[in-house]
């Protein structure tokens, strides 16, 4: 009887990031509420963060993380088939920032479309597009977690402001020959709690100008806390399981960066020492949907990823919604 044929999954081909130039200490926001930089760092591991300009939107962040992928990559932007844009700061609900940003890069081939998972919303674009890749139905996919959230947060609430950046990460993923790409991920959303992590838009169907008082990120921080932990563990252990990996054989961990104390527990509880997670929340704060393709770009940058390496890519965020990835460099 013939073999089936092997998946022809999607491989990140190569990446690319943008932070606003900006950078607003700890000390800067201690002039803005009552906080201090030791009650920061302290509780969260942040240090700074970087703002984006009154006049920069989410879709040039991410047009310019696109951007310096297709450089590095050596691909020209009219052979992008699709562009999934993760983001909860749209800069407008239509058109879509996918549609903006295959403006801005002038990729006139693309079909573009806009995805939200909150901060989990990089991992499900990933996914998404490595189904569309592994049915043959596109060969270039271009995915942007981008995000201006200092647009959604209240700068007056020290219990929010203090957590939050702007920034974007973009990766182009195609089939490569001999790679084995995307090995195994796990997805999962629990809509039952719709208050610990939400944004009440003016734009979203059930709100308008008048209904709409506080258009801005409310949380319940400890009980994110505690969810992020036990999903993330839970979703990186299965995810691993599917893969047939230890956690031996991934070289990093790259998890969503919303708060070192989350990252160590997970770390902890898996048994894998801190040094194999990369972090970079201590200078941009939680981006969403771009910390983890920005934690790519910067990992791969820094010469410390080589080919056939084993990543594992895990998040949890509003909806709530998590997800783990295991993927070969
Ligand atoms: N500066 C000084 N004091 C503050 C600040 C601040 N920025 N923020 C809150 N406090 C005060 C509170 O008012 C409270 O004071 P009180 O005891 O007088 O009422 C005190 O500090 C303790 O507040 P807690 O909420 O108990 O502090 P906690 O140790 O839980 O830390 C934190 C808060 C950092 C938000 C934590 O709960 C956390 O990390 N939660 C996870 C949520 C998260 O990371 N969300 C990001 C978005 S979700 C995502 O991306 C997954």
């Amino acid at each position: 009887m013939a073999q089936p044929l092997p998946r022809r999954g999607a491989s990140i081909v190569s990446t690319g990031a943008y932070l606003p130039t900006r950078v607003v200490t700890n000390d800067d926001l201690a002039h803005m509420v009552e906080t201090s930089d030791e009650w920061i760092q302290s509780r969260t591991g942040i240090k700074q963060r970087r703002i984006a300009a009154e006049d920069e939107f989410t879709s040039d962040m991410g047009a310019k993380a696109a951007q310096q992928a297709l450089e590095l990559g050596g691909i020209a932007p009219e052979s992008i088939d699709l562009i999934i844009v993760a983001t909860c700061t749209p800069d407008t609900i239509f058109p879509s920032t996918a549609c903006h940003i295959q403006r801005k890069i002038g990729a006139t081939r693309a079909a573009a479309f806009d995805l939200l998972a909150a901060c989990s919303g990089f991992l499900y674009a990933m996914i998404t597009a490595d189904q569309f890749i592994a049915s043959g139905v596109y060969k270039t996919i271009l995915v942007v977690g981008a995000e201006k959230l200092s647009s959604i947060v209240n700068w007056k609430d020290r219990n929010t402001c203090v957590l939050f950046g702007d920034g974007a990460g973009a990766v182009i993923l195609q089939h490569r020959e001999g790679s084995r790409g995307m090995l195994a991920f796990n997805l999962g959303a629990d809509g039952s709690q719709p208050d610990i992590l939400s944004l009440s838009s003016g734009e979203g169907s059930r709100f308008n100008a008048e209904t709409v008082t506080a258009p801005f990120i409310q949380m319940a921080g400890k009980e994110v806390y505690r969810q992020a932990v036990s999903a993330m563990n839970r979703s990186a252990e299965e995810c691993l399981e599917k893969a047939g990996c230890k956690p031996e054989q991934i070289r990093w961990f790259i998890p969503h960066q919303a708060n070192f104390r989350i990252v160590e527990a997970v770390a902890q509880r898996m048994g894998v020492s801190l040094e194999h997670f990369v972090i970079n929340l201590d200078r941009y704060g939680n981006m969403s949907s771009a910390c983890i393709p920005v934690a790519l770009h910067e990992t791969m940058m820094s010469g410390k990823l080589d080919r056939g390496d084993l990543v594992l890519l895990v998040t949890f965020g509003g909806g709530v919604t998590w997800g783990s990835l295991v993927l070969e460099w």
